[in-house]
């Protein structure tokens, strides 16, 4: 099938790959030049485990290629995915201008009957307007669908390739036939393609990234009540977690939730349901505890050190929103690390892959080290924001040899109490006792 996907970000790229390796003919369109310039020399604009080698051979293919004519995209395909970005907007709406600046073009660009498939997030309601922005532009008879993303940065290219299902809002059963069949080769274990109308295909999107934030707020929350009552949190998320209703995953207690897509979905569903005049006291509340959440390392830090940290020094591992990624949307680490600089500290930081995003951020104000042990020298304690792998089993000795003071302060509770207390650490985690070393 010849296919276009508008939009080259995370989305668009790993699903415009993905397709071609199926076997299909995919134009990958973006207005953003430079990021076409280099896709196009080979070079992957995003960190994303297994997406280079998938790219360069469906590249050399000939499967595959970029460019920043979206019109001409269009006009080569049969079937459009609108993969833009739909930012919050100013107030918590998801904003469209995207969405629907993309479905103009292609109701420009129309040359015959299309499908046309939004993959980016977007309220309930959208493909209809998706399609009336189209339908004003061309006769010509299209289909407007919608096929909401649940790929995980860091696993991205595992989770288009196999999916645990495959949702797919269809306005026709031709529609349904065509994308069914595109799709099929995805989920060849069995997993389900779940066909339904467009509008429940949108609210499912919301409601799964709703449900995974409540579950991490719910779990921020359990973990306080943990810490006041001397609990180990990590024996009641096991202790829920086996419960079959329940299920083990995100239930991990932390630093609060980032990235691209937890925080804007929370707040455009609260808009959406307000202007349903529907209750969203469930999702504020999320959102608020997610809030706090997110300035607990800081908390921790000035408990710790006190409100002025002049002349302090902390070093940071991690600082993307979480690991196998470079994206630093709403990472935990932006909401520390210009408090700490705001209060006197310096900072010194390391990230397996996100350090030059980060910059992108916090340009000169803090101190890279390609190398995470190098970052620690004379900090006054190790504040840990991800939960990257290399940082899970390290070399606590050399930890505890460089820092001025063995302080580590653990958003994601990457280690045993009993061998930080062994290790000589003074040691805080979230929902767990402190260890704090007395006298032998
Ligand atoms: N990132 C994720 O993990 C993820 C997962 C599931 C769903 N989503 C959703 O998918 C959508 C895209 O997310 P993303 O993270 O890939 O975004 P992104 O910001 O990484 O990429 C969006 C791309 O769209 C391009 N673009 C904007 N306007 C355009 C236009 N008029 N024509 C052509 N290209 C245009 C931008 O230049 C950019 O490259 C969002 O709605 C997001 O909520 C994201």
């Amino acid at each position: 099938m010849k296919i276009a996907v508008i939009g080259t970000g995370y989305v668009g790229l790993v699903a415009g790959a993905c397709l071609a390796e199926t076997g299909n003919d995919v134009v990958c369109a973006d207005i953003d030049e430079t990021k076409i310039a280099r896709l196009n020399r080979g070079e992957i604009p995003i960190y994303e485990p297994g997406l280079e080698p998938l790219v360069a051979g469906n590249l050399s293919s000939g499967r595959l290629r970029f460019t920043t004519d979206v019109a001409e995209a269009v006009r080569a395909s049969h079937i459009v995915f609108i993969a833009v970005g739909t930012p919050a907007d100013e107030d918590g709406s998801a904003d469209l201008q995207h969405v629907l600046g993309v479905a103009t073009a292609i109701g420009r660009a129309m040359n015959g009957g299309k499908i046309v498939i939004t993959k980016s997030t977007v309220p309930v309601g959208t493909a209809a307007r998706v399609k009336a922005a189209i339908e004003a532009e061309t006769h010509h008879p299209v289909h407007v669908c919608s096929n909401p993303e649940f790929l995980k940065e860091g696993a991205a290219v595992e989770d288009f390739m196999k999916p645990d299902r495959v949702v797919l809002g269809v306005d026709s059963e031709f529609a349904g036939r065509v994308l069914t069949d595109l799709f099929s080769p995805f989920v060849r274990t069995g997993n389900a393609i779940l066909l339904m109308d467009v509008a429940a295909a949108e609210i499912t999107k919301y409601a799964a990234n709703a449900m995974l934030a409540t579950r991490i707020s719910f779990m921020n929350t359990v973990a306080r009540l943990c810490e006041v009552a001397g609990a180990d949190v990590d024996m009641v998320r096991r202790g829920i977690g086996s419960d079959g209703r329940i299920g083990p995953g995100f239930l991990f207690p932390g630093a609060g939730y980032g990235g691209s897509c937890f925080p804007k979905d929370v707040k455009a569903l609260i808009r959406t349901l307000g202007e349903q005049g529907i209750d969203a006291s469930i999702l504020e509340a999320v959102e608020a505890v997610n809030q706090e959440q997110k300035g607990l390392l800081l908390q921790r830090i000035i408990r710790r050190f006190g409100e002025d940290l002049s002349g302090r020094r902390f070093a940071l591992w991690g600082l993307a929103f979480k690991p196998n990624t470079d994206d630093m949307r709403e990472a935990p680490s932006l909401v520390t690390i210009p408090a700490l600089l705001a209060r006197g500290a310096t900072v010194a930081v390391h990230d397996p892959a996100a350090m030059e995003e980060a910059a992108r951020h916090l340009r000169d104000t803090v101190e890279y080290f390609p190398d995470n042990y190098d970052a620690l020298a004379g900090a006054d304690a190790l504040v840990i924001h991800t939960e990257w792998l290399p940082y899970r089993r390290p070399d606590f000795p050399r930890i505890r040899e460089a820092l001025k003071t063995p302080v580590v302060i653990d958003g994601r509770n990457l280690y045993r109490l009993d061998t930080m207390r062994e290790m000589g650490f003074e040691y805080y985690s979230v929902g767990r006792a402190p260890v704090v070393p007395g006298p032998a």
